[in-house]
C-alpha cells in the first residue's frame, strides 16, 4: 500500500520553538507544513497571515500545504506565494467559484485539493473529480485546533475511498484534518486516507516522546514499515 504523508499544522507550533521544529521536520523529510488560513468570516477564528507565512517560507524549504478556510478563496489565495510542489485546499462550501479556484491553483503548478466540512456530502464533488488531486476531509468543525474528532467522519473517509476506487479515481488522495492522533492516523490509513494533518493531537502535544520519536511512530502507522 502507498505510504502516507504527514503535514505539520503550523497554527499549533509555538513560536519559541519554531526553528527546532523546522530543523526536525527537515531531518525527518516531512512532506508538508500545513498552513491554515482563516479569515474570521468563513470560520469564527483568524489564523496565519500573509507576513507570517512569507517569513516561514524564508526559513524552510519543506513544501506548504495551504488550507484556505475563508470566504472568497479565489481573491485570498492570491495574497500568498503559492509555489510548484505545494498543495492547496480551498473549501467547497459557500464557494461559487470552484472551477476558477481549481484553475488558479493549477496555474501555480501546485496540487489542487477541495476541502469539505464534516457535514458536507462528498458526492457534491462529482463534477470536479476529473480535475483535482485530492479531497481534504475535516474531521472536526473547522476553525479551532484541540477539538475531538466527530465519530461519523471516520466512516465517511472509508466511503469516500471506496467511491473513488469504484469510479477509477485511484490518483485522488484523501487528506484528513482535525484531531489526528497516532491511533486515529492508524485507523484512517486503513480506511484509505493518505495525508495526515498533525497538530496538537500528535506532533505538538506535550508528551514523553521526543518530536522525532513521534514522527517515527506516526510514520509506522501510515505504511512506512512495509
Ligand atoms: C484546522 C487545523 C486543525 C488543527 C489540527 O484546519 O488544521 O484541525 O491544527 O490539529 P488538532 O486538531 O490535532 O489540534
Ligand atoms: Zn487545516
Amino acid at each position: 500500500m502507498k505510504k502516507g504523508k504527514i503535514s505539520a499544522s503550523m497554527m499549533c507550533a509555538d513560536l519559541d520553538k519554531i526553528f527546532y521544529y523546522l530543523a526536525e521536520f527537515k531531518k525527518a523529510n516531512l512532506d508538508f507544513l500545513h498552513i491554515d488560513v482563516m479569515d474570521g468570516s468563513f470560520v469564527p477564528n483568524l489564523a496565519l497571515g500573509t507576513d507570517y507565512v512569507r517569513s516561514l517560507r524564508r526559513s524552510t524549504d519543506v513544501p506548504f500545504d495551504f488550507h484556505f478556510l475563508v470566504n472568497e478563496p479565489l481573491t485570498k489565495m492570491a495574497w500568498f506565494d503559492i509555489r510548484p510542489g505545494d498543495q492547496v485546499a480551498f473549501h467547497f462550501e459557500n464557494n461559487q467559484k470552484v472551477n476558477d479556484c481549481i484553475e488558479y491553483v493549477k496555474e501555480k503548478k501546485a496540487k489542487v485539493f477541495i476541502a469539505i466540512n464534516p457535514e458536507t456530502d462528498f458526492h457534491l464533488l462529482d463534477a470536479y473529480l476529473d480535475k483535482i488531486d485530492g479531497v481534504l476531509v475535516m474531521m472536526v468543525s473547522p476553525g479551532f485546533a484541540g477539538q475531538k474528532m466527530l465519530p461519523f467522519t471516520v466512516n465517511k473517509v472509508g466511503q469516500l475511498h471506496e467511491y473513488l476506487l469504484k469510479n477509477k479515481y485511484t490518483n485522488i488522495e484523501i487528506e484528513v484534518d482535525g484531531n489526528i492522533s497516532i491511533e486515529k492516523a492508524k485507523a484512517l490509513y486503513q480506511k484509505g486516507a493518505r495525508i495526515f494533518v498533525a497538530g496538537s493531537s500528535s506532533l505538538f502535544k506535550n508528551s514523553e516522546a521526543s518530536l522525532s520519536e513521534t514522527i517515527e511512530q506516526m510514520h509506522k502507522v501510515i505504511g512506512w514499515q512495509e
